[in-house]
């Protein structure tokens, strides 16, 4: 691992995450200008907006999945830099991300699936197929398969899964990271209510009792209110709003999400 600069690390920050003056755009398209964003260590923030807000981009700006114009991006005090790959392995060890739809290897079973979540840290070939992989790594799959309550589907081929138990497979694969930062894109945009329900109850369970801070978009504003302690909102491409949860109510919904 090459040595970090001393601009490379926030000490004793209380904020997992800064982001300053973040701006980005897409050809001649400005979708993100001069973004303003900290949140601090154990929160849980919704980040909601119009279609085509720029919620995704700003994620995969998080994620140092796709290169940023101007700005800086502080995840647990290190700086991404996506000029080097061991630098930006380091700055993603600990944030694990929930796509919303679940990204699974099909064909695998549930435990491999799980087990691949452990790649980032230890990047074995024996991690891909679960019978291949050491008994450490596979009992611990195990107990965070138990956390999302599918213990018993260890074995099963994943392609057999429900949306939701999908769901669950690829939490308790974020788990397997040990992530602080657990970032999540409409986690359950593809699910029914009932069943985006009973993923977010989890999510936010999880995250609460383990420490982690969740950070995911939403379209549901009861979702936001309920599993979220503060609200971003992203209209033209700036922070339009940055409330508390219990502030939604006040908020001018048909205004916010006017064109
Ligand atoms: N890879 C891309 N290339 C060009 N334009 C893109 C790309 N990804 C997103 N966009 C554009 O950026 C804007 C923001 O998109 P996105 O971040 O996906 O918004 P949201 O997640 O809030 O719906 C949209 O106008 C979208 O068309
Ligand atoms: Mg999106």
């Amino acid at each position: 691992m090459e040595k970090f600069t001393k601009s490379s690390i926030l000490r004793d920050s209380h904020e997992i995450l800064k982001v300053t003056n973040l701006s980005k755009s897409y050809k001649n398209k400005k979708v993100l200008r001069e973004i303003n964003l900290n949140v601090s260590y154990g929160e849980s923030v919704a980040l909601i907006g119009s279609n085509g807000s720029g919620k995704s981009t700003l994620i995969k700006c998080l994620l140092g999945l796709t290169n940023i114009e101007k700005g800086e991006i502080y995840t647990n005090q290190i700086r991404l830099n996506m000029k080097n790959n061991n630098l930006l392995k380091f700055y993603r060890r600990d944030i694990a991300f929930i796509w919303q739809t679940h990204n699974l290897v099909p064909r695998l079973s549930v435990l491999s699936n799980v087990i691949h979540g452990s790649l980032n840290s230890h990047p074995n070939p024996r991690l891909w197929y679960q019978a291949f992989a050491p008994s450490e790594i596979r009992s611990r799959a195990l107990n965070c398969l138990d956390q999302v309550g599918l213990k018993n589907f260890a074995k099963n081929n994943v392609n057999t899964l429900s949306g939701g138990e999908s769901q669950r497979v690829a939490i308790a694969r974020a788990l397997m990271q040990k992530p602080k930062l657990m970032i999540a894109d409409e986690p359950v945009a593809s699910l029914d209510p009932k069943v985006g329900i009973e993923v977010m109850n989890l999510l936010k369970d999880l995250t609460l009792k383990q420490g982690i801070t969740l950070f995911f978009t939403t379209h549901d504003l009861k979702h936001a209110e309920h599993y979220a302690n503060r609200v971003i909102g992203l209209k033209d491409g700036v922070i339009k709003i940055n409330i508390k949860s219990k502030e939604l109510n006040e908020l001018d919904v048909d205004e916010f999400y006017a064109a």
